[in-house]
């Protein structure tokens, strides 16, 4: 079945979940890991769907065994495990999986596709409170919207202490998407890490 295919049903089973009817282009893929590469690695990958960053990101040099996939949809796991055998693949929750520690150790770099706009406040504090918690001393957060607006929140910005900054606008996808790379304003201490 082609990934168009897959990620249609996808979408037709649980449209707020999946939040696009289409994988992200090749352009949105090239901008959201432009900064990642090997000194990034290990990287986590938030909602990865058919893996169009995944294969990037190990395109820029990330190796796939360095590689924490954390996708909740079943058919979208089985797909990655199925593409990217050395990597880590959580059939999970987001969230919930963030609340542990990977054994492949602190992050340079998460990467994500998940529709966070239209999550909870309290699950988007959730998912951005343990995504910094594996991240390395100057780590960073990547996040790419269909909206005007940040996708995150003032709220959440100030209680976790992060600094939001757009980094690009791609015009090339379907529909045209921001990046933005989400940071902590102040570096954080040893004993905070
Ligand atoms: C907009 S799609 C992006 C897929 C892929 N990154 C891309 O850009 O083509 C959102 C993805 O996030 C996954 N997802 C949504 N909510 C999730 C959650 N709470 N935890 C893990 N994955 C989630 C969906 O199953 C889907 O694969």
């Amino acid at each position: 079945m082609s990934d168009t295919v897959s990620f249609f049903r996808a979408w037709m089973s649980n449209p707020l979940r999946v939040a696009s009817i289409v994988p992200s282009g090749q352009a949105l893929a090239e901008g959201i890991t432009r900064e990642i590469g090997f000194d990034q690695a290990p990287v986590i990958e938030l909602g990865p769907g058919t893996g169009v960053f995944t294969r990037q990101l190990m395109e820029n040099g990330v190796p796939e065994d360095r590689l924490v996939l954390i996708e909740y949809g079943a058919n979208f796991a089985t797909l990655l495990r199925n593409r990217f055998p050395k990597s880590t693949v959580l059939q999970a929750d987001a969230a919930a999986a963030l609340s542990q520690q990977f054994k492949v150790g602190k992050a340079g770099a998460v990467v994500s596709g998940l529709p966070i706009l239209s999550m909870p406040t309290r699950q988007a504090f959730a998912i951005l409170d343990g995504a910094f918690r594996n991240l390395r001393p100057g780590g960073a957060f990547y996040q790419f919207t269909y909206s005007l607006r940040c996708p995150v929140s003032r709220y959440v910005l100030d209680q976790l202490d992060l600094k939001a900054q757009r980094i690009s606008w791609v015009l090339a996808n379907v529909p045209p998407a921001q990046i933005y790379r989400f940071t902590k304003r102040r570096p954080r201490s040893a004993e905070q890490v």
